[in-house]
């Protein structure tokens, strides 16, 4: 496919993927879901890619779903729309290997709600948050009203829906809807270094730990520590884990 919006990278067992629509802040309409879509069909089979960075280029990450495309719309594109968005969303985040959010700028409405489909998100110091819809006349649509309570608890989400403020790096951190923030110029650097640690380690244990969290915050305890047990059992038959165990007995680094 010849990619207009997304600029792609891959090296080094990571992919890198630049959204860059700069005249728009990024914002996201359906030419950029066909494209993300795309991509992901192209990942999903890959075993050489270990790990998945989503950044933006300028000084947005995204400004949110596109307004002019969804001016125009009735109540069934609004819906095709948004479900299209919910499913590439759910697509990132059922994605085996991890997914990390580099958040450079503005994310803002559809682009709080990419970064929250991401495993986790570093920020520079200039990343603005938050879900102004309700400024348009609207309510989120790529599940903002479920995944920011879940991350950030009811009382933020409420008050990040309801007042449509947008609040700073620093903020975002504190209510847990970032992890870590860096100086701007440092962002894609100390991303970068993470993405090659989890790269580094043995195939199986990050997608494991990353399905088990994950499935597991949608059913119930019990079941889920059964299916970490079952996993965890699994590993014995798995030479990477011998070599783990035996690298750090042995002293020395693990030859993954
Ligand atoms: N959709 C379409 N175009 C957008 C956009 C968006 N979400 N955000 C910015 N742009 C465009 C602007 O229209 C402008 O285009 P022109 O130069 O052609 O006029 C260009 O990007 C630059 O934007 P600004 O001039 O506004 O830049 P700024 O630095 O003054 O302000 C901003 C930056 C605060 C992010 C401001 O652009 C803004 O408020 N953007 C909209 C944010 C928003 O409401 N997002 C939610 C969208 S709805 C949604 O996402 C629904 C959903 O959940 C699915």
């Amino acid at each position: 496919m010849d990619y207009q919006i997304l600029k792609i990278q891959i090296a080094d067992r990571i992919a890198l993927v630049t959204i860059s629509r700069p005249a728009a802040l990024n914002a996201l309409n359906t030419d950029f879901f066909k494209e993300f879509n795309h991509f992901l069909d192209d990942l999903e089979p890959r075993d050489d890619v270990k790990v998945l960075v989503i950044t933006g280029e300028g000084k947005s990450f995204v400004a949110g779903a596109d307004i002019a495309e969804m001016v125009h719309m009735n109540s069934a594109e609004g819906y095709a729309f948004s479900t299209f968005g919910q499913r590439t969303f759910d697509r990132l985040e059922q994605l085996r290997i991890p997914v990390i959010a580099a958040v450079n700028g503005y994310a803002l409405g559809g682009g709080c709600e990419l970064a929250m489909s991401c495993d986790f998100r570093i920020a520079s110091k200039l990343a603005k948050f938050g879900q102004p819809e309700i400024n348009l006349g609207m309510i989120p649509g790529y599940a903002a009203t479920q995944r920011l309570s879940r991350l950030t608890g009811l009382g933020n989400a409420l008050y990040l829906i309801l007042t449509a403020d947008t609040i700073t790096a620093d903020d975002a951190l504190r209510i847990g809807l970032v992890q870590k923030v860096t100086e701007p110029e440092l962002l894609m650097e100390e991303v970068m270094k993470m993405a090659s640690k989890i790269a580094r380690n043995s195939s199986q244990a990050a997608p494991t730990s990353k399905r088990i969290i994950r499935s597991g915050i949608a059913t119930d305890f019990k079941e889920a520590s059964e299916e970490e047990a079952i996993e965890f059992g699994k590993q014995f038959d798995d030479e990477a884990t011998k070599e783990g165990m035996k690298a750090f007995l042995e002293k020395r680094k693990p030859n993954w």
